[in-house]
């Protein structure tokens, strides 16, 4: 199709709402609810504006295939000014092309197999040492306490940095995120004033664990280590602002989102002990062999199937980042204006029920090979394309060892008078944090 004749198709349906905020208040307050009426509206291809620009939404198989074979050539990734400014110019989400290539390359060495599997001894040291820790708690708000056990097996893997439960780190990392979803203006005490100065609060620590490597190389070949010793293609090294942007942006990437993983994973089995039974009598029949081998965790196919309706039914990451239309493109008849910004929805594309029986259903038996309802491009908690998540095999492993651990020899109960209702932006999470009784199985 020509351009000129491209530009002769209509535009998605949809409103872009009011002049310059465009629909952005209604979406910040229940982003959830904003995209459901909309796709209840209009369909699953819809026109907003948001965080400033005029907006297409993607739901669906047939959207999601658009955007990962576009990505790259006629879509580019593009940030919201408060993501730029709180990750960093040289963090992996802002570079594209060329050098989002290399650096990637860079990045992939920290997750090849064989750097995966080096993990699993000290991955399940930490989950044992907080296991034992929530045991003698006995009651617990789970997504805090998850938050710290992410970001120390991160910290530790990813950085050779025993985080141990630094309590004011933790603050820190909050004040940041928060910044993620705020409006971009530094006035003294503003969320994103608080953000960008928890950001030099970070950058700082982080420095200090380069200094410190720095002075004592070690052959360890953790994220740290390898950004360190990268070189691009005319053999220069990353300068160190790159190497911090990145550490810092694979922590966050590496815990925010597996604590959102493990929250869900533990509320959905609360909620239905049926499967949680079934995930046990695996256990048991495989026999609680020590210590645990990636070999041993290959062999819970049930549990596999659990954690990926985990992440069908409550995926982390909602929605993808915002990706720029370079070139007017054409979807299912409707024009995708040069100019515009798009994003796929990961959220509603797992509801859909031309692909999953009963969608809203907890059901691991769907990723059974007899019904195996994965079908590519609706199965998207990692994304795709040439932006899919760098650290799902890191996220897969944690899950399923976690996962083992807790379910061989724990047991816990949700404490009444909750609210479990999901928040859905930076990260899915329950609005209470999910309050636990946990104890020890005889
Ligand atoms: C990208 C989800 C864990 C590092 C992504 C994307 C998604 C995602 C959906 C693509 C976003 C987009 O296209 O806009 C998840 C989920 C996780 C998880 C659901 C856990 C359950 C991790 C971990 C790490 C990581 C553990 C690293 C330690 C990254 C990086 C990218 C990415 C670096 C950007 C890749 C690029 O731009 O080329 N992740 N992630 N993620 N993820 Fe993850």
């Amino acid at each position: 199709m020509t351009t000129l004749s491209k530009e002769r198709l209509p535009l998605p349906p949809g409103s872009l709402g009011l002049p310059i905020v465009g629909e952005m208040i209604s979406y910040l307050r229940d982003p959830g609810r904003f995209i459901e009426q909309r796709q209840q509206r209009y369909g699953t291809i819809f026109k907003t504006h948001l965080f400033g620009q005029k907006t297409v939404v993607l739901i669906g198989a047939e959207a999601s295939r658009f955007l990962f074979a576009n990505e790259g050539k006629v879509l580019s990734m593009t940030n919201p000014l408060s993501f730029e400014v709180l990750l960093g110019a040289g963090s992996i989400g802002m570079k594209t092309g060329i050098s989002h290539q290399n650096l990637r390359k860079q990045l992939a060495q920290a997750f090849q197999p064989r750097a995966i599997a080096g993990y699993v001894c000290t991955m399940a040291e930490i989950t044992r040492s907080y296991l034992h820790k929530w045991e003698s708690l006995g009651t617990l708000t789970w997504y805090p306490e998850l938050k710290k056990y992410t970001l120390d097996v991160a910290s530790k893997l990813l950085v050779g940095v025993d985080a141990g439960s630094d309590e004011n780190l933790e603050k820190v990392y909050e004040t940041w995120a928060q910044g993620l979803l705020s409006i971009p203006i530094r006035f003294p005490r503003s969320k994103f004033d608080r953000a960008v100065h928890a950001r030099e609060q970070l950058l700082t620590k982080i420095d200090q664990v380069i200094h410190q490597r720095q002075q004592n190389p070690s052959s360890q070949q953790d994220v740290l280590g390898i950004l360190l010793q990268a070189r691009d293609e005319q053999g220069n090294h990353l300068s160190l602002e790159e190497v911090k942007d990145n550490v810092l942006g694979l922590l966050v990437a590496g815990h925010e989102t597996l604590t959102s993983a493990l929250t869900s994973l533990c509320l959905l089995l609360a909620q239905h002990p049926e499967v949680l039974q079934a995930a046990r009598a695996e256990q048991e029949q495989l026999g609680f062999i020590e210590p645990l081998t990636q070999e041993h965790l290959k062999q819970m196919t049930y549990l596999d199937q659990v954690l990926k309706e985990v992440l069908r039914l409550t995926p982390p990451v909602v929605r993808s980042g915002d990706r720029k239309v370079l070139e007017s493109c054409e979807l299912s008849g409707y024009l995708i204006p040069k100019g515009w910004n798009v994003f796929y929805q990961i959220q509603e594309t797992h509801q859909d029920s031309n692909v999953y029986i009963k969608p809203e259903r907890f059901d691991p038996q769907r990723f059974a090979p007899e019904r195996a309802e994965d079908k590519k491009f609706s199965y998207i908690p990692f994304g795709g394309g040439i932006r899919e998540c760098l650290g799902k095999e890191f996220a897969r492993l944690e899950m399923k060892l976690f996962a083992a651990l807790l379910i061989r020899e724990y047991e816990w109960k949700l404490l009444p008078g909750q609210n479990i209702e999901r928040v859905l932006l930076p990260f899915s999470r329950p609005h209470d944090g999910l309050k636990v009784k946990f104890w020890r199985r005889c």
